[in-house]
């Protein structure tokens, strides 16, 4: 019980079923193993975001989000990470024990450089060093709290294998001051289908919110989109994002009930959508309750923040003096 595991939501869209089966699911589910420090990651959304307005908003949606679906702040250390100045402190400390490769050859970096030269324009366009030290950010976040497992989706892999190697480069200069993590992943982003079928991505506006009210969470499935196939044809059920989404939140016998109607025909996908909506509903209805309750109490989701941030320090504050005492700057 005394491993730790870290992990951060970044606040740039509202939390939809991608990320609850990605991150938010497995991340709930490790913190009954471990002693766990979740955090709303608005210094890394600050690269994206440009509107303080909408920054604000969706922090507290996060908040009332991971808290409605169960996260005890009692037992988890959940925090807003602006809220730590260490990690920031810890960031620039870090930034000189981390080789500049490691951070060109970082996923979305190098994704954005590619789009920038495909569409014929010089390869740093438009890209702010946030972006590019994003991983350094984030591997403060990890190491200033010793995290042992990091639950993220498949997609922020690289970013705890670049924690490692700077915790690991940071160690062999100065001494075994910092704990290599490793990373814990959930179910693979890639096969959670959006509403177009494409994997559930903002970027792709194909989500479906956690919480959306039940007219909205109908609209959203009654949208999605399937083949023309008439009830009673066979269907093959890996091929339809019904079911691919329908299984993940179904008990396994009915996924197995639902897959033997696919092969052998005689349901429809009208049907389907229906019984899709009501097993969303059952997962998340009661929770919906508590997050518009929760959304509506702005005092008590800051005063959540802010008791877990002095939490977080308390952890924080002595791991940044022994990495100032390793690198040779006084303390204060
Ligand atoms: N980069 C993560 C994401 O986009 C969010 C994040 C920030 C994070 N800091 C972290 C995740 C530290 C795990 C650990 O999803």
């Amino acid at each position: 019980m005394n491993r730790i595991a870290l992990s951060g939501i970044k606040p740039t869209g509202i939390p939809h079923l991608g990320n609850y089966l990605g991150m938010i699911r497995p991340a709930l589910d490790l913190a009954k193993d471990y002693r766990a420090f979740y955090f709303i990651a608005d210094a890394h959304a600050l690269n994206q975001l440009r509107d303080p307005a909408e920054l604000d908003r969706l922090i507290f949606e996060v908040a009332a989000t991971l808290l409605a679906l169960g996260l005890d702040p009692e037992k988890v250390t959940f925090f807003r990470q602006s809220d730590i100045a260490e990690i920031f402190e810890l960031a620039i400390i870090l930034a000189a024990a981390t080789p500049k490769g490691l951070l060109n050859r970082a996923h979305a970096y190098k994704a954005a450089v590619d789009a920038n030269l495909a569409a014929g324009r010089d390869g740093d366009a438009g890209i702010n060093m946030g972006l590019f030290t994003y991983p350094i950010l984030m591997a403060a976040d990890i190491l200033l709290f010793g995290s042992h497992a990091v639950p993220v989706g498949e997609d922020q892999r690289q970013h705890i294998e670049i924690a490692q190697d700077i915790a690991q480069a940071f160690n062999r200069a100065y001494g075994e001051v910092l704990t290599v993590p490793r990373a814990v992943i959930g179910e693979t982003i890639a096969d959670i289908p959006g509403t177009d079928g494409r994997k559930m991505s903002k970027s792709y506006g194909n989500i479906i919110p956690i919480f959306a009210p039940p007219e909205e969470l109908l609209k959203h499935i009654t949208g999605m989109v399937t083949d023309s196939r008439p009830p009673e044809r066979p269907k093959d059920p890996e091929q339809d994002n019904l079911f691919r989404l329908y299984r993940f939140f179904a008990a396994s016998a009915e996924t197995e009930t639902m897959r033997e109607k696919y092969l052998h025909g005689g349901i429809g996908y009208g049907e389907v959508k229906k019984m899709l909506f009501d097993v969303l509903e059952r997962t998340f209805g009661e929770a919906r309750g508590r997050y518009e309750k929760y959304i509506g109490d702005r005092p008590f989701l800051e005063g959540v923040l802010r008791y877990g941030a002095v939490k977080a320090r308390a952890v924080g504050a002595p791991m940044l003096a022994n990495v100032r005492k390793a690198v040779g700057i006084r303390s204060y």
